[in-house]
Order: C-alpha cells, then sequence, then structure tokens
C-alpha cells in the first residue's frame, strides 16, 4: 500500500502522474522539514497519553534516521509516493513496523504540509537575510575603498547633479535595510502554528495540545481559529515572493548602472577576468552577462509572485489540491532571490571604479550655484536659476 489514502481501488496511472506532479521533486527540500514537524506531533502525542512513551520513541529514532539516510542520498520520494508525507510514513511502517502505524493520529498531510512549509520558510527567511547583510557589507566594501570618487548622478539619463561613489552605494544599501525589515515582517506571518488543525477542522474528539507543538516547533502562537490554517496558505509565500522581488528589482537597476558603467564609451568601471564571459566569434569581447542575467531576474521572481497569487485568487476556503502548485514558483523564486543576491556581492567584491575616466559635465554644478546665490544674495531661487540658466541657452 503506497498512498495514505489506499482503499484497494485502481488508481489510473496517468491520474496519478498528474496529480503528484512534481511533488517528489520538489518535496525533497520539505523531507527534513517534515520530520522535525513529526517528531514534535508525536512527542505532543505521547505528552497527552494518546500514544505510549516506547511507540512515540521508537518513530522518533525512526524519523531521525529517515532524515539522516535522506540527507545522504539513501533513498528518495518515488512519483507512487505522491509527496514527502507519504514517502517518509510509509518508509517508517517498513522499517519500524506497526509503531510507525501510529504517527498520523490527529493530523492530515493538509496541516503537514504547512507546518513543513513554514519551518521551511523560516529557515529562508533568516538565510536570506544574512545574505543580503553580506550583499551590504560587500556595497560597503566598495564604498570604503572608492567611495570619495566623484560619480555623476543622472535623471533622465542626462548627468544631472555631482554625486559619489558613496553616495551610490549608499542608495542601494538603504534599500536592502528595507528588505531586511521587510524579511522581519514576513517571518512575523509565517511564525504561526498550523499543525493540529487537520483537514483544516480540527480534531473532534482527539485533546491534542497545539500549544505544546507550537512551543516545541519554536512558533510564536498556535494558528486559531482552525479555519484560518487553509486559508492563509499561500500569504507567507506571496509576501516572501513580494520581498524578493522588491530585491532583485534593486539588484536590477544596480546592474542597469553598472552595465552602462562598464560600455566602452563610459569606462567608468573595470571588472575582473572572471566575471566576465566570451563571444563565439569577437574574440575581443569580455561581456558583462552576469549583470544582465540578474536584470532579466525580477521579471521571474515577479511572475513568481503573480502565480503564486494567481493561484490563491477566488479559492473557496479550506483546503484544496490547487494550493500544491504554489510550491514551484515559491522554490524557484525563492532559488533565483537567493543566487542573485550572492553572485551580485561577488561581482561587487571584484569590481573597481576607474576615477580618471569619470568626467563630470560642468553643467552639473549649476543647482549648487544658483543655492549659492540665493544664500549669499537672499535672492528668490527663481531668480537665482533664470541668471545661472541664462549660460545654457544658447
Ligand atoms: N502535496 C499536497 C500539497 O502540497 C499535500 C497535501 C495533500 N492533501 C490532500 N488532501 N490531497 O498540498
Amino acid at each position: 500500500m503506497s498512498r495514505l489514502w489506499d482503499k484497494g481501488l485502481p488508481l489510473d496511472a496517468r491520474i496519478l502522474r498528474y496529480t503528484a506532479g512534481e511533488d517528489h521533486m520538489l518535496d525533497a527540500r520539505l523531507v527534513h522539514y517534515d520530520v522535525l514537524g513529526s517528531i514534535a506531533h508525536v512527542e505532543m502525542l505521547a505528552a497527552t497519553g494518546l500514544i505510549n512513551g516506547v511507540d512515540s520513541a521508537s518513530i522518533c529514532a525512526g524519523l531521525r534516521r529517515l532524515d539522516a539516510d535522506f540527507a545522504a542520498g539513501k533513498w528518495s520520494i518515488r512519483i507512487e509516493d505522491e509527496d514527502a508525507h507519504t514517502a517518509l510514513e510509509s518508509r517508517l511502517v517498513e522499517n519500524i513496523g506497526s509503531a510507525g502505524a501510529r504517527m498520523h493520529l490527529g493530523r492530515s498531510r493538509n496541516d503537514q504540509v504547512l507546518t513543513a512549509l513554514r519551518l521551511y520558510l523560516r529557515d529562508v527567511a533568516t538565510d536570506l537575510t544574512q545574505r543580503v547583510e553580506a550583499l551590504r557589507a560587500s556595497l560597503r566594501g566598495v564604498a570604503e575603498r572608492q567611495g570619495t570618487i566623484p560619480l555623476p548622478g543622472y535623471t533622465h539619463m542626462q548627468q544631472a547633479m555631482p554625486s559619489s561613489v558613496a553616495l551610490w552605494c549608499g542608495g542601494f544599501d538603504e534599500a536592502f535595510v528595507d528588505i531586511v525589515a521587510g524579511l522581519q515582517s514576513v517571518r512575523r506571518r509565517i511564525n504561526k502554528n498550523p499543525l493540529g488543525s487537520a483537514a483544516g477542522y480540527g480534531t473532534p474528539g482527539l485533546p491534542i495540545d497545539r500549544n505544546l507543538t507550537a512551543q516545541k516547533l519554536g512558533f510564536d502562537v498556535t494558528q486559531q481559529p482552525v479555519t484560518a490554517v487553509q486559508l492563509s496558505r499561500g500569504k507567507a509565500e506571496s509576501a516572501l515572493l513580494f520581498e524578493i522581488t522588491l530585491l532583485v528589482q534593486d539588484l536590477g537597476r544596480m546592474a542597469s548602472d553598472l552595465l552602462l558603467f562598464y560600455t566602452q564609451e563610459f569606462s567608468y568601471i573595470a571588472l575582473p577576468a572572471e566575471v566576465t564571459t566570451g563571444s563565439s566569434i569577437m574574440p575581443q569581447k569580455r561581456n558583462p552577462d552576469v549583470l544582465e542575467l540578474i536584470r532579466a531576474a525580477a521579471a521571474t521572481t515577479q511572475a513568481c509572485l503573480d502565480e503564486s497569487l494567481l493561484i490563491t485568487a477566488k479559492l473557496p476556503s479550506g483546503y484544496q489540491r490547487d494550493l500544491q502548485r504554489l510550491k514551484a514558483p515559491l522554490f524557484r523564486g525563492i532559488d533565483l532571490g537567493i543566487e542573485s543576491v550572492d553572485i551580485m556581492a561577488y561581482v561587487l567584491d571584484g569590481m573597481r571604479f576607474i576615477a580618471e575616466n569619470i568626467r563630470l559635465d560642468p553643467g552639473i554644478y549649476a543647482a549648487e550655484e544658483a543655492n549659492r546665490i540665493v544664500r549669499e544674495e537672499g535672492i528668490p531661487f527663481r531668480d537665482a536659476y533664470r541668471r545661472i540658466a541664462e549660460r545654457f541657452v544658447k
């Protein structure tokens, strides 16, 4: 018996393949978190007297072994398993016998998948925060090494006012500070215990202790009432994908600046050989493809966000299998966000501004001069503006 709901009735292989979809691959990253959720659940069942201590110990040991074996590549999720939850339970029963069959009391895969996802997302939020902090350190490195180099500040792609490498870095750095704050608020949304809401309506007739699993798993609160749980699936996902999209959009804008700075016409920056790629026909080329791909990444993360939002839009309350499709865009957006942050930090570490190539147009000081006249002569800014403007009328 492969599937937890198998009643001995036939299942069309095409239906299995379509409904299980990509879960046997996507759920690989949830195995460890499903083990953590299951151990907390089983310990709670033992603490409330719903299973005995011997069975609980043997289930937990079996789960820990399966977790380690999965990490070591000793088993994988098959399509016949449908998903990580089924794969773990059926292997547990194979390994430890009938005690394993006592684990699935007072829960459903519907709250199980949410528990595993939230534990995973919580780690992602922390991990991503650390990577954004590392990116900020790289940006600080640029400012420390070359911050005093003047840089034209552009509006409409025209030299506008004097800026500097430090000011350029500082603007992006502040954007990343906002992302870190955004990730903290996503973490608060994530950190509610869904476990024990079962299929979405609790466990009638079974005195489980949801606060105990919340405590064991480090959730801030138990999500209440039980009907709120399935209604919340997808929201933390979308909130995280939104923050990732903002982050990757800023990386893309930074990449866009650097692409301009790297053209032969500008030559404001030099990139080390190891970050550029070549052309199959033009021997002279050293292309900044990495920056172009960073610039394009926000299209993908935003598409992932849109996909996530669209899956949940207009669904009725309660668990719907549609929700399974949230995982693909979620994981894709997370992976691309992480890769893009890391690679941009690497580019920044090797990049160098070439001060002698950076020329500020004399007109760039016009507003500053008008401001000076206002302060020196006490005339209205509009008059000072007109006086300076005369120089630029041909
Ligand atoms: N793979 C499923 C998901 O991600 C797990 C829950 C399945 N529940 C069900 N009732 N078929 O949503």
